[in-house]
């Protein structure tokens, strides 16, 4: 297993459940069944699907649901929450399904934890059927260097298994390089709180505490927009939906 495997397994299995508690409902605004094109008679795959909450969106929508992930933990919590979706312990870069079998292939919140992101997406290109979509979300960082080399800082402080942060142009070079036609494109912007996003039902109190000093002093570089807020900051998180098919 290499080292960036084995942090990720580490990260994840220690803060499956706080995880799952914390992330629940934060795609329920965004309009994915529709923006996605999905149809009753598909078969949707996320990878990288964790506590399901992402594929959860489908249900009703598609008639199959199949979520994979690396970390065991995350999928049981996927069982526990969402018993309708069949899961799989896999790796995103070898999907263990065959060529054009699949009709919308997903992936939400999980491409800023890969440092080879095109080759992650051309595996999801390989098994999207013909006539069928890719659909990518992920954060977003600014367009500027410095302030991405600060956000990735701070968000490897944060969770060792973070890979990039990338900005919206990266994303759409990704899909491209992958093979795909991006078709459609949204960028949604809300406010959250540090406090949330670093509570201790998911995070060490120690790291907690670096990752609050690191706020103090470089908040502002990191394009975020870390505003203080008694003793907690709001800061800006952005994500990007982007839906790809392949070239005829
Ligand atoms: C931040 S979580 C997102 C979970 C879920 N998609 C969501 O949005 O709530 C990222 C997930 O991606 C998984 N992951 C990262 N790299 C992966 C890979 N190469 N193959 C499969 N899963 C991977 C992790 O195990 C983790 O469960």
């Amino acid at each position: 297993m290499t080292d960036g495997r084995r942090i990720l397994n580490e990260e994840f299995e220690r803060a499956a459940e706080g995880f799952a508690r914390r992330t629940e409902g934060r795609f329920d605004q965004m309009g994915v069944p529709l923006f996605s094109r999905v149809a009753p008679n598909e078969t949707v795959l996320e990878v990288g699907a964790g506590a399901g909450t992402f594929l959860s969106l489908f249900e009703g929508s598609a008639a199959r649901l199949i979520g994979v992930d690396l970390t065991e933990a995350m999928l049981e919590q996927a069982r526990a929450r969402h018993p309708s979706q069949k899961l799989v312990v896999a790796d995103g870069f070898k999907l263990p399904f065959r060529s054009r079998s699949i009709d919308l292939v997903t992936s939400a919140q999980a491409l800023h934890h890969v440092f080879k992101p095109v080759p992650f997406v051309s595996e999801m290109r390989r098994v999207c059927a013909q006539g069928g979509r890719v659909l990518i979300v992920d954060q977003l960082a600014p367009e500027s260097y410095e302030q991405i080399a600060f956000m990735n800082e701070l968000e490897t402080l944060r969770d060792p298994s973070h890979a990039a942060s990338r900005p919206p142009s990266a994303f759409r070079s990704i899909v491209m390089a992958a093979g795909l036609e991006v078709i459609d494109e949204k960028i949604f912007e809300d406010r959250s709180r540090f406090s949330r996003w670093m509570w201790p039902g998911e995070f060490p109190e120690e790291r907690i505490e670096r990752v609050r000093d690191f706020v103090a002093r470089f908040g502002p570089e990191t394009g975020m927009g870390f505003e203080p807020d008694g003793d907690d900051w709001t800061f800006t998180r952005r994500r990007i939906m982007l839906l790809a098919r392949r070239p005829a």
